[in-house]
């Protein structure tokens, strides 16, 4: 019996869900249990972690063990520090121009999604922005090759995945100047030599942990060239020193990244998890090229190993795998307002067995509906 017709009542009795969305997204199983422990009662103190102070020794090996393990997992080298910073990802939209950006000089972006062109908008108003390549022409559907970067730029700023176009750039483009890289949705998916990168930043509600906190990595001789007076809180020098506790920060949300990276770790790090990751997009992929009736949007060498982008062409039948997913528990997978269609996210946290149940789903849609 198809999948579509017959929903097995103890799935709807334990409640699976399948949490496809793009973020804030889904988290490993065993982080949810631990943090939902720690809310009770934080490694027997008998206080919440809503409770302690982030000056507390106790914190302060949450925020040590998160910092450690970003470094191991990143394979950081030395001259690269790491914070956990307030404002999301859009924050560094500007606070990376204010600190690297000096006014009249000029950095580079590549225009490759909504995301992107946000962060070039930020940087205007600092400095000036030569945007070097662009695929606002086809819908942001495809990655730019053989752009040029200018070698007098301050620096050159791309999103590596671009979470709802549905591409990714697999190579990390060669360049002298000091390279940027918002990370917010694949960051710790893929192996990559992240020395590479001057500054990196990512927001957590995908890869790293909870909403609320932004991952940034950058090298500490990059700081300090812009000629302006900085606010404390948007100076990343100050942060450096202060050790990322520069004022109270997200204690539960840093608290959750910990964890999550913690279980990346334990799952054999990036390299173990990229081979998962591989699997995922190619079983979904494949599923997709092998049934006409869904078209994904997306150049197939940039296509995305995070978020999948498809549609398909009748209205009526998207409506249909719409709520076909939904009568399965799967959520999250309906496509962002600028794209339409669906797009279905497989951060770390994704098992492949729940690809699975989607592809299936989408075999016997395939077979008996369209
Ligand atoms: C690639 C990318 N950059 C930036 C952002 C913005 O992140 P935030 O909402 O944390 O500001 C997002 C959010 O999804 C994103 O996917």
């Amino acid at each position: 019996m198809s999948r579509i017709d017959y929903l097995c009542p103890s799935l709807n009795l334990l409640q699976v869900v399948y949490n496809f969305n793009a973020g804030p997204s889904i988290l490993p199983r065993e982080v949810n249990e631990e943090a939902s422990r720690a809310i009770l009662d934080f490694n027997g103190t008998g206080l919440s972690i809503l409770e302690i102070g982030h000056r507390t020794a106790l914190f302060q090996e949450v925020v040590d063990e998160a910092m450690a393990t970003v470094r191991e997992l990143m394979r950081l080298d030395a001259d690269h520090e790491v914070l956990f910073l307030h404002g999301g990802a859009s924050t560094q939209f500007f606070q990376v121009p204010m600190n690297l950006l000096s006014e009249g000089a000029t950095a580079a972006y590549l225009d490759c999604g909504v995301w992107g062109k946000k962060a070039i908008k930020e940087a205007k108003l600092f400095g000036n922005v030569d945007v070097v390549a662009s695929s606002k022409d086809r819908n942001y559907t495809y990655i730019p090759k053989g752009f040029a970067i200018p070698a007098g730029a301050a620096y050159f700023h791309y999103t590596t995945n671009n979470t709802i176009e549905g591409t990714q750039m697999h190579a990390i483009p060669g360049t002298d100047v000091p390279l940027v890289a918002d990370m917010s949705s694949d960051i710790l998916s893929r192996v990559m030599d992240f020395n590479r990168f001057d500054l990196i930043y990512a927001g957590a509600q995908k890869n790293i942990g909870a909403a609320g906190v932004n991952l940034v990595v950058v090298r500490r001789d990059v700081l300090g060239k812009a000629a302006r007076p900085l606010p404390s809180m948007m100076d990343y020098r100050e942060h450096i020193s202060a050790g990322s506790l520069l004022n109270t920060p997200p204690v539960f949300a840093i608290y959750v990244c910990m964890l999550t990276l913690r279980w990346l770790k334990q799952q054999g790090g990036i390299p173990a998890i990229e081979k998962i990751n591989d699997r995922k997009a190619a079983l979904l992929y494949d599923t997709l090229d092998s049934l006409p009736v869904f078209r994904p949007t997306v150049a197939k060498e940039d296509r995305s190993k995070m978020n999948v982008v498809f549609v398909m062409d009748d209205p009526d039948l998207e409506k249909a795998f719409l709520a076909a997913c939904k009568a399965n528990g799967m959520v999250g997978v309906k496509g962002h307002r600028s794209v339409g269609g669906f797009r279905v996210s497989l951060y770390n946290a994704m098992p492949l067995a729940s690809v699975k149940v989607l592809t299936e789903l989408m075999n016997d849609f395939a077979h008996t509906k369209a």
